[in-house]
């Protein structure tokens, strides 16, 4: 039984656990990510790296999924659209506080990998996974290998231009996808409608405290299983933009399958219903053609880390 650790370095949380080489996870733990210092970030992820090592001393090697454009050689991550890394050699900062062997990955490839190997994507070889969380995290799994691009920053689905002049991104640019179908879209989405049309969004506002700026994600998911109109109606559009994000990317990739993670996953059927619609109604040769699968992600917020340890096997 080899076991590695997986961390998924986030935005909000660096989350870590040891796994086994059947994607089980042993031991997790998780800690904030520290402001936005990646000084103080390398060092929480060789904290929690030590204390599973301390745990299970056999675990060999160390998997980091970071949030951002990562190099080649899996070592430093490049660029960070939502985070303050630009050319931070992560693999050789914690490799020097833990002693460990590490290799650095895209966030979204090492959840993608973990779904592909042993979540929503096994049995099929040509998987498009899109994690809809602050941005949008892409991952492609082409013949049942990861598809990295000639420079390591492959599938960076979330900067698709799909508004010209649209929303400025956390990239800079403006327009990209994200910032019309990711978990922040959507809150976007509901605190704009709070804004401008109060009296269509009595039960939001009433769960963000009065205040549009206090409506989060699961409160709206929440006003929307309860079936609120206007937290519907700020899934529907999400849903819109993502369906035809997804109908681009087939155009391009021709998958057997869409895996949705990322924390908008939760919502479910929710999302998944209006995005099969927009979707199918999008899609180029649409009733000529095989349609690829659209699923959530099954490890949830687990997939990022054991894809990130399985990927320090290889
Ligand atoms: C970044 C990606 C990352 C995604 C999800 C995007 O803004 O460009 O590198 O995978 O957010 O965290
Ligand atoms: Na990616
Ligand atoms: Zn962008």
């Amino acid at each position: 039984m080899a076991l590695t650790i997986g961390v998924d370095v986030g935005g909000t949380k660096v989350a870590a656990g040891v796994v086994d080489d059947r994607g089980r996870i042993l031991e997790k733990v998780r800690r904030p990510t520290p402001s936005t210092n990646p000084k103080e970030t390398a060092e929480v992820i060789a904290e929690v790296v030590d204390l599973l090592k301390g745990k299970f001393e056999e675990a060999s090697a160390v998997g980091l999924g970071a949030a951002g454009f990562v190099d080649e050689t899996r070592s430093t991550v490049l660029f960070a659209p939502n985070l303050a890394w630009r050319e931070e050699p992560l693999k050789e900062k914690v490799e020097s506080l833990t002693g460990l062997p590490v290799v650095v990955e895209n966030d979204a490839n090492a959840t993608a990998w973990g779904e592909a190997r042993f979540g929503a994507g096994r049995g099929h070889d040509f998987v498009v996974l899109v994690a809809l969380g602050t941005g949008i995290g892409g991952g492609i799994i082409v013949n049942g290998d990861l598809y990295r691009g000639r420079f390591g920053m492959g599938a960076e689905v979330g900067h698709f231009r799909v508004v010209p002049d649209g929303r400025r991104c956390g990239c800079g640019n403006r327009g990209c996808w994200e910032q019309y179908a990711s978990g922040n879209a959507l809150v976007h989405e509901a605190r704009e409608l709070a804004r401008v049309a109060p009296a269509m969004a009595g039960r939001l506002l009433e769960l963000g405290d009065g205040r549009p700026e206090g409506i989060s994600g699961p409160e709206i998911t929440q006003a929307a299983r309860e079936g609120d109109n206007a937290a519907l109606e700020c899934f529907r559009t999400v849903a819109q933009w993502t369906g035809q994000g997804f109908a681009d990317l087939t155009a391009i990739l021709d998958p057997g399958a869409f895996i949705i993670g990322g924390g908008l996953a939760d919502a479910g059927d929710l999302l998944l219903d209006p995005v099969r619609e927009a979707f199918e109604n999008a899609l180029t040769g649409r009733g000529h053609r095989p349609l690829p699968e659209i699923r959530v992600a099954e490890l949830g917020s687990d997939a990022g880390i054991v894809g990130a340890a399985d990927l320090a096997r290889i």
